[in-house]
């Protein structure tokens, strides 16, 4: 392993230490400059926060927050809060949110939050697993204490199963609970783990484990939108009509249904989206891939998701996956960029989040298909990378967007570029 030699080895006890005193730590091994420790550092609540919500914590990472403006989603305006560290990712999902407004906007739909966690048993013979099989009120009657208060709200109990796993020999027990706007780990694990005892008893196996899937998949979230041919064709660029653009993206979304290797690319550029929503709403965002991905490989190969099809005079485009957003509970209750974001969106619950999503995520589809099957996506990204430059150049302020602009206008996007226009503009107004 290459490391340098300030590689930073703490005391065992680090996660013992208090926060203070973990921070002077960083401090004293890594000596930050101003900008390191203004970032990762910060004094306060922020730093505060951390401590409570993870252990060894020292301060934050600080993803830019930006917005992308101009969806209209089942007949209303919605501004969606995306944290990201890509560039280009809140521009792209604005172009297209707005593209898509022009048409009428996304409709959207969302089934009932449900989400199932697994008991998985071994040893468990033919008996065994017919009492588990004709467990299902016991079930629900244990359960139902701890999902009273689901219940009162709307949610709770919906369902139990069981089939047997033949390669490992195990048998998976499996429940449903509809969690209204939580993510649902805690209480699926939470109730998994409570059923544990009777279904050890009912069976005669040996419980394996007692956790919640993340494959979410009676809890999808649908986005859907119509374009006229001619909209389309005013958003192309220079060159380009709309009826050939929509003939590509519609044959680019075939190839993402049957070649993996893009596929892999297509979906990523949809999570773009998605996982920008669930950062900024300080969502499980990796609970939230998971899902995605499993999805997307549901008959066993793995596939682009989303489609488009041309139906008369209009390119049509649709998006469902799985999409385990939550409102409340963990990090979002806690969290004040939680709130921030929520708010913008107008407090949706959980459904109306992940209806949120399917459209953020279809909007970031259209914006990479439409740029790759034209002109490509590099252009579009020339002007932030050299904002980029010429921050690391020094630039600072305005002088960042002075400096890209003129990298842009030259087509020059290296780091010694970005410095050698720095100079120049120093030199044109030189700093008393
Ligand atoms: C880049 O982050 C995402 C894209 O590669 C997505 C795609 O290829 O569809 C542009």
């Amino acid at each position: 392993m290459k490391t340098d030699d300030k590689r930073s080895a703490f005391p065992e006890d680090f996660r013992r230490r208090d926060l203070q005193q973990r921070r002077e730590l960083v401090l004293a091994r890594l000596g930050p400059d101003p900008d390191e420790r203004s970032c990762s550092l910060p004094d306060g609540s922020p730093s505060e926060l951390a401590d409570v919500m993870v252990e060894s914590a020292i301060g934050v990472v600080p993803l830019p927050l930006g917005v992308a403006c101009g969806f209209r989603i089942d007949g209303l305006r919605v501004d969606i809060p995306m944290a990201v560290e890509e560039p280009s990712v809140v521009a792209a999902a604005s172009f297209a949110g707005r593209l898509v407004a022009k048409g009428g906007g996304f409709s959207t739909r969302a089934m009932e939050p449900v989400m199932s966690a697994q008991v998985y048993l071994s040893g468990v013979a033919e008996a065994g697993y017919s009492a588990l099989q004709a467990a299902g009120r016991e079930v629900a009657a244990t359960l139902a204490p701890m999902l009273a208060g689901l219940d009162r709200r709307g949610g709770g109990f919906r369902g139990y199963r069981c089939a047997r796993i033949a390669g490992p020999a195990l048998v998976r027990a499996e429940i449903d609970v509809d969690v209204r706007d939580a993510m649902g780990a805690n209480i699926l694990n939470s109730a998994a783990e409570a059923l544990r005892p009777l279904l050890e008893t009912l069976s005669g196996g040996r419980a394996l484990m007692c956790i919640l899937t993340n494959a979410a998949l009676e809890r999808r979230a649908a986005a859907s939108f119509s374009l006229t041919l001619a909209e389309l064709g005013r958003a192309c660029p220079p060159g380009w009509e709309g009826p050939e653009c929509a003939d590509r993206i519609v044959l680019a979304s075939q190839l993402a249904a049957a070649d993996p290797l893009r596929a892999v690319t297509h979906n990523k550029g949809i999570m773009n989206g998605i996982a920008s929503l669930a950062l900024a709403t300080m969502n499980d965002y990796r609970a939230i891939e998971a899902a995605a991905h499993a999805w997307a490989a549901r008959d066993g190969s793995y596939r682009g998701l989303g489609s488009y099809r041309v139906e008369g005079d209009c390119l049509c485009g649709e998006l469902e996956l799985p999409l385990p957003f939550a409102t409340v509970g963990g990090a979002l209750s806690l969290h004040p960029s939680a709130h921030l974001a929520l708010r913008m969106l107008g407090n949706p619950d959980a459904t109306g989040l992940a209806r949120i999503a399917a459209a953020l995520g279809l909007a970031q589809n259209l914006a990479a298909l439409l740029a790759l099957v034209t002109t490509g996506i590099q252009s579009g990204h020339m002007r932030l990378h050299a904002a980029r430059l010429a921050y690391m150049a020094g630039a600072r302020g305005a002088a960042v967007r002075r400096v890209a602009g003129i990298m842009a206008a030259r087509g020059s996007l290296s780091p010694s570029d970005a410095e050698a226009i720095l100079a120049e503009l120093a030199e044109e107004e030189p700093v008393p």
